[in-house]
């Protein structure tokens, strides 16, 4: 958009970059830089606006960005092009993502290029190594208390191992994702060291105080995120004699948006990052950005415009570079993350789907599909270039972000079920063979998150104890299940390193000072290389779980239906255990999916005849997807096994 006051100040910027670098091939930069700058003054001004030296920040902001771009290798700056042509290249089904630790997946980041054909030969096509930056020593929430942005962790390796493993990755078609943790830094970190040596614009950086007074109005608003292991927001920090921000633990110090220096700050890391090679940034805890006395201090309209800021001014940059919001918040919030008001995303184009994930794992518990059905129905349509990250287990906890109000309607009372829940999954349920852990137990509520791999969640660690073939069998059939729906739902299927040969719950976390607070640590793994290679052999678990998936995954990555166009229907059906949707082809009306889960024990019946109304179904055998196989009605019922799914052609 053109605009007097924008581009007159561009035409100022640009007189005094021009000072300062020499004439460079900058037609791309340029032509960006126009389109957005707009947009860029606008949310710069709204935010840093009253700020005395708002005006240098800008120029400073606009320079970030130019010698960003004038570092940006040219292959990626042709990768640029080449994604600016074929704009929704994300959505398409064909993206298969893994989450690991590069020393737990490997030994580290050299090592992880021995161990990316286990990945090819699962379908695995997008890797997510989680943080690798610089840490201190000890706790560092595992790599989210950044020391140094720019340097990596000697225990992970080299950039010169890191650039060997970036190139190797796109020669596979290999997408790269990074974590950029833009809440906070590690109490170690440089700018954290200058503040506590009493460098007042350093102390600007984070938020930083004499006196309880302001801290503790602060805290009448802001809830727990680690309530027992880092109760409170702010820690006293006895060097400096000042109180800081500290949401998450106390060694994370929460970064001050307020200050534009801050966000320039964070803004160039993001593109050293882009620049280095990663496809894909996660941006963690994005919820968090902006504080304000009286809100609990996520979801702040702030963050978003930070968000689109951000977004804004990386594609002027490194326009090929998606984000991914992670932001674990309740679905009418997470929703907000791409952007409002907008068709293609404006913050974010990818985010994280911890609503379908709790649901999924409340329909393992419930054995029903009532609060699944009910809380996919509430979730807001997303933006039409942008798209979910889907996942059963991540590094972190799984947290009940469902809203009460759905509890409610699906028939129970939210306090009880939420226990229940609890009580589920860490095996203290009649009939459940859950192992998992409570993480961030409030005394007051009772409530709790819960740790624990997947398998052992399953029931797969207790079946195994108990030598229960049937069991055993019941535990696959859910990881089956599990991954079943989040390979179908639409958008980018995030699996976690482990879970396609079943790992169970490790519990050597215990005997790491470092980390036996923290049980979010049995779920993160060495992955046993030696128990992966049952995956060759018929009749193991390994086997059965890892070959599953793996057909899954090719057969998801041909069915068009699957990409996330928002071609995604849910059907109301009257057996409260099955979750049913079907999945089309925009383009191609003729492919269409449906999608089918039994989440009980026993098996479950499906009344086709309305489907058939509906459509689905004109011929006589139905064919599932995952086998090939002609299933058959029985008296217009469809059965489907106990704890299992279908992909049909419909
Ligand atoms: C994100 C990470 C989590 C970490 C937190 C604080 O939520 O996923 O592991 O503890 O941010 O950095």
């Amino acid at each position: 958009m053109y605009e007097q006051i924008s581009h007159s100040l561009l035409n100022d910027i640009l007189v005094e970059l021009k000072k300062k670098t020499k004439p460079q091939n900058m037609q791309f930069f340029y032509t960006r830089l126009g389109a957005n700058f707009y947009a860029i003054y606008s949310l710069f001004n709204t935010l840093y606006g009253e700020h005395p030296d708002s005006k240098k920040h800008i120029l400073h902001l606009v320079e970030t960005l130019m010698h960003q771009y004038i570092s940006r290798p040219s292959h990626l700056k042709k990768i640029d092009l080449e994604r600016e042509k074929d704009h929704n290249w994300f959505l398409s089904q064909k993206w298969i993502g893994m989450a690991l630790y590069c020393n737990g997946y490997a030994d580290n980041l050299k090592d992880m290029l021995s161990r990316l054909n286990y990945l090819q030969e699962l379908g695995v096509n997008l890797v997510h190594i989680m943080p690798i930056c610089d840490c201190p020593e000890g706790k560092s929430d595992g790599g989210y208390a950044v020391r140094d942005f720019c340097k990596i962790d000697s225990r992970f390796g080299t950039f010169e191992d890191f650039d060997e493993l970036v190139a190797n990755l796109k020669k596979r078609d290999m997408l790269l994702t990074l974590d950029v943790v833009v809440n906070h830094t590690s109490d170690q970190h440089e700018w954290a060291k200058k503040a506590r040596e009493g460098d007042k614009a350093y102390q600007d950086y984070y938020f930083i105080f004499d006196d309880r007074s302001i801290p503790d109005i602060y805290e009448e608003s802001m809830p727990e995120v680690f309530p027992e292991t880092a109760p409170g927001n702010f820690t006293w920090d006895e060097a400096m004699g000042k109180w800081v921000m500290t949401v998450f633990n106390r060694y994370q110090w929460d970064l001050n948006y307020r200050n534009p220096a801050v966000f320039i700050e964070m803004l160039d890391i993001i593109l050293f990052w882009a620049n280095r090679g990663a496809d894909i940034l996660r941006l963690d805890a994005v919820a968090f950005m902006w504080k304000k006395m009286g809100s609990s201090c996520q979801n702040e309209r702030e963050a978003h415009l930070i968000l689109q800021l951000m977004k804004d001014c990386c594609q002027v940059t490194a326009p090929g570079v998606l984000f991914i919001a992670e932001a674990i918040v309740a679905p009418t919030e997470i929703i907000k993350y791409f952007g409002e008001d907008a068709i293609n995303a404006k913050e974010c184009e990818i985010a994280y789907n911890a609503t379908f994930m709790a649901l999924l794992w409340d329909a393992v518990a419930t054995k029903k599909a009532i609060l699944l059905n009910k809380g996919i129905q509430n979730i807001p349509s997303k933006l039409e270039r942008a798209t979910w990250l889907n996942y059963v287990r991540c590094h972190d906890d799984i947290g009940w972000g469902f809203s009460d109000d759905d509890i409610v309607t699906a028939g129970y009372e939210p306090q009880s079920h939420r226990r229940f829940l609890v009580d589920y999954f860490t095996g203290n349920y009649e009939g459940s063979l859950s192992a998992g852990l409570a993480f961030g137990r409030n005394s007051q509520t009772g409530d709790a998150r819960i740790s624990g791999s997947l398998a052992s969640l399953a029931g797969l660690e207790r079946a195994l104890k108990n030598n229960d073939p049937d069991a055993i069998n019941m535990a696959i059939k859910i990881i089956l299940l599990l991954h079943g729906m989040i390979l179908s739902f639409g958008g980018i299927p995030m699996l976690y390193y482990g879970d396609a040969i079943g790992t169970l719950n490790d519990d050597s976390y215990l005997n790491d000072e470092s980390k036996n607070d923290d049980s979010r640590w049995i779920h993160r793994p060495k992955m046993n290389w030696e128990k992966a290679m049952h995956r060759t052999q018929p009749g193991t678990v390994e086997y059965s779980i890892f070959n599953a998936v793996k057909k899954m995954i090719s057969i998801r990555k041909e069915i068009p239906a699957f990409a996330d166009r928002n071609n995604r229907e849910l059907l109301n059906v009257d057996n409260p255990h099955l979750f049913v949707f079907s999945r089309f082809d925009q383009i191609n009306s003729s492919s269409r999916v449906l999608v089918i889960g039994n989440f009980n024990d026993e098996p479950q019946f499906l009344d086709l005849s309305p489907l058939q109304r509906m459509g689905f179904f004109q011929y006589d055998s139905i064919k599932n997807l995952c086998n090939g196989e002609s299933l058959h009605a029985m008296n217009g019922n469809l059965m489907i096994p106990a704890r299992s799914f279908y992909w049909l052609e419909a």
